[in-house]
């Protein structure tokens, strides 16, 4: 789906998650959302807390999963994913604290691949994500699922890429500063998301957006293998659909 502008492209992605949240209050369920930080959901987030605010949605019966979290990483420090989510989302809403769940990077070691299956079964407990939202790396990684990651990559943690880590530098103040390693939700779990909408806005990802929607299926972009998945979007502006 391609819109003339990230607004119009955010406010009609917001509309579908707000939906989404509403059908599962009149059946009484929760609705389980897969959520994404980066600059790209900004704007989804914002509108949601518009609709949360003046057409009164309300988020209590909403859990909601992080893709990734950078390891290790304090949850107050700046480059956080959990104050970024905070910032941008949860502290405007009234979704329960105990209802809000991402990676968690202040995890001993040894204590991160129990995490990583918890985290994982949490999710498939609730019968999965109802709906995933995904950003998308210069490189073609979804989450912190980089090149190489396998279709059935399960919650783990994740030798992030240069490239990725370069992107990065800037909100670290320095590449040296940029943590090595991320936990990451597997490529597995996306793919069980009963719905993906993947976001892409700029001409700096028009290339990568051809790539994981024209190119071939492989592991060396991850975003590629959403071309299998039988219900997803990319919702893109002009830009970043320009060499499609
Ligand atoms: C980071 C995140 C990804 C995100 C990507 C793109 O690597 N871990 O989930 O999709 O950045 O970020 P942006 O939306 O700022 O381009």
């Amino acid at each position: 789906q391609i819109y003339a502008d990230s607004n119009e492209a955010s406010a009609a992605v917001a509309r579908e998650i707000a939906e989404i949240i509403r059908s599962k209050q009149l059946q009484g369920k929760p609705a389980v959302l897969g959520l994404a930080t980066g600059s790209s959901p900004k704007k989804v987030y914002a509108e949601l807390i518009r609709i949360h605010r003046e057409e009164r949605l309300s988020f209590y019966n909403v859990i909601s999963f992080n893709l990734d979290e950078y390891y290790p990483m304090k949850p107050d420090a700046l480059q956080s994913y959990m104050r970024f989510m905070k910032e941008q989302l949860f502290d405007h809403i009234d979704i329960p604290k105990a209802n809000y769940f991402l990676p968690d990077g202040t995890l001993a070691p040894s204590q991160v691949a129990a995490f990583c299956q918890e985290y994982e079964q949490r999710i498939d407990e609730l019968g999965g994500l109802d709906f995933q939202l995904l950003g998308i790396g210069r490189n073609g990684h979804i989450g912190f699922n980089e090149p190489g990651s396998h279709v059935n990559s399960k919650t783990r943690l994740m030798t992030l890429d240069l490239t990725t880590r370069i992107d990065a530098a800037l909100d670290f103040g320095g590449l040296a500063n940029v943590p090595k390693k991320a936990i990451t939700l597997g490529i597995n779990q996306v793919m069980k998301a009963k719905r993906v909408v993947l976001l892409a806005w700029g001409e700096h990802k028009a290339k990568i957006i051809h790539e994981a929607i024209e190119g071939p299926v492989t592991d060396r972009v991850p975003a590629t293998y959403l071309q299998g998945h039988a219900n997803v979007q990319f919702v893109l502006d002009e830009s970043a659909a320009s060499e499609l």
